[in-house]
């Protein structure tokens, strides 16, 4: 055995060369429980359909069991000369019970759905923390929305004021985008719970397996049917990293807007000491590092995307080698994924928000011009074209004097002109960010009621999320628990 399996046929070992450019253990050994859980439900399996012994389950359970132990304890220690981490843990089984037992724990199954069923239980898994780490992120967002519910600050288009919103508005914005990302995440769940255990290497088996009992018992939500299909899947791995991507294109955007609004020019907010980072000749400098890097690892999630797409691209049906690269770029996304999670919310918890920067910029560049087009539709009767123009030759007149809305006289001044009278306070109240935000009441607007309403919908939106996925976690911990007292009862 050892570095000569699966070279029966051939003359003499294998090129090192070879060996080290083929071998996949790199990727795989995250998922030795993984592996060990799947060989035993396949045993499990091949002995109540009476395949092998129960004296033969039994001493090969005893050997995985002992594998896994030893692995954790630093006894087992994986041999680069066994290409993956299939061929290791089948290796150190046959040696510890014989090839008479341990070698017939391959019977009716391949490596190549074994590598799918290991990867599909890790990501299962994986997906299930993602989820978990946005709800958190969610949570956080959703303390600051309710916070600052009434920090007006301006709201913009084209990165120019546009009109007035809260930040509060702003930052639940990102907490509605999130659920549709949860909602995205539990659908590529669905895609990858499936299980191809049991499709062999492409053909099914002459085997009476029980396919169904080793889904429920690896606690998937129901068979991949098509063996030769199935092998060759891994279009869940790119649904899985397409909506990871997305995720990770909004959570790019976010750290943009902090990026942004950190800067000397905008002083919205400031990152706490803890969370920045210095320059290594300017002394005077504070860099919002976390975010930018955020935003830089995103590309790393889209060349993943990109990657298994190429993969995938032109391979012909079945399964090929060429699979194998569906892993390691896999783990890094979900890495580079969860720790920009993790960290974003981190950065969140004592970052300082300047209220009354924000208001003053608010109040300094026309933001309430709508606003005040709106009053004369709704006061003067005008119709809202007409109302534009006016408003619009009122702006230019103020930039012309340097002048802006806060000089209230002015405007009215200019009003007349139109012949249009409004008292002092009137005006005051609809050229004021604070007041216009109050009245933006419509469906969805930036009123801090109306922002108070989303955010109650939203946390029961993200409480069911949150049920939905405890369930998914629970059934994968009873079908574990499952597995166990099967094995007990040995
Ligand atoms: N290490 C392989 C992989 O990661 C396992 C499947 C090997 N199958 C094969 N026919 N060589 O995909």
């Amino acid at each position: 055995m050892d570095s000569k399996m699966l070279r029966d046929r051939f003359k003499g070992g294998i090129s090192p060369i070879l060996l080290e450019f083929s071998s996949s253990l790199e990727s795989d050994k995250g998922m030795i429980l993984e592996d060990v859980w799947g060989s035993e439900v396949h045993v499990l399996m091949l002995m109540k359909q009476g395949i092998i012994s129960r004296g033969d389950a039994k001493k090969i359970i005893e050997s995985l069991k002992k594998a896994e132990k030893n692995f954790m304890n630093g006894k087992f220690k994986l041999s680069e000369e066994l290409e993956d981490i299939h061929l290791n843990v089948e290796n150190y089984v046959i040696k510890n019970s014989g090839l008479d037992y341990g070698g017939r724990m391959h019977t009716a199954r391949s490596r190549n759905d074994q590598v799918l069923t290991d990867t599909k239980i890790r990501l299962r898994n994986e997906i299930l923390e993602i989820e978990e780490l946005v709800i958190e992120f969610q949570k956080t967002l959703l303390i600051l929305a309710e916070k600052y519910a009434d920090a007006v600050m301006p709201g913009y288009t084209h990165m120019q004021h546009a009109q007035p919103m809260t930040f509060g508005f702003w930052i639940s914005s990102y907490v509605s985008m999130l659920i549709r990302d949860l909602e995205r995440l539990k659908n590529a769940y669905k895609s990858v719970n499936l299980c191809p255990l049991g499709a062999c290497a492409l053909a099914g088996t002459s085997f009476h397996i029980d396919r169904k009992f080793t889904s429920r018992l690896l606690g998937f939500d129901g068979v991949h049917e098509h063996s030769l299909d199935a092998v060759g899947s891994r279009d869940f791995v790119a649904e899985t990293l397409a909506v990871m991507a997305i995720l990770m294109s909004n959570l790019s955007r976010f750290a943009e807007d902090l990026i942004i609004w950190s800067s000397y020019e905008f002083g919205f907010i400031e990152f706490s000491d803890s969370f920045s980072t210095g320059s290594s000749i300017m002394p005077q400098k504070k860099n919002p590092d976390v975010a930018e890097l955020v935003r830089g690892k995103s590309g790393r999630i889209y060349g993943s995307l990109i990657q298994i797409l190429t993969v995938l691209k032109g391979l012909p049906s079945g399964y090929n080698r060429d699979l194998q690269e569906d892993r390691e770029l896999l783990w890094d996304s979900i890495h580079v994924l969860k720790s920009s999670l993790r960290v974003l919310n981190e950065g969140l918890r004592d970052m300082k928000i300047n209220k009354e920067r924000m208001e003053e910029m608010a109040n300094s560049n026309f933001s309430t011009a709508t606003e005040l087009a709106n009053f004369l539709v709704r006061d003067k009767d005008l119709s809202f074209r007409k109302a534009y123009e006016i408003v619009a030759a009122i702006v230019k007149e103020l930039i012309r004097k340097k002048k802006d809305f806060r000089d209230v006289e002015n405007v009215r001044k200019i009003l007349k002109k139109f012949t249009i009278e409004i008292s002092a306070k009137e005006l005051g109240n609809v050229l004021d960010p604070k007041k216009v935000v109050a009245k933006n009441r419509s469906m969805g607007g930036t009123s801090p009621r109306e922002v108070r309403r989303m955010l109650r919908s939203f946390k029961n939106v993200i409480k069911v999320r949150n049920g939905d996925l405890r369930k998914r976690r629970d059934r994968i911990r009873s079908a574990q628990r499952l597995t166990e007292e099967m094995i007990k009862e040995l």
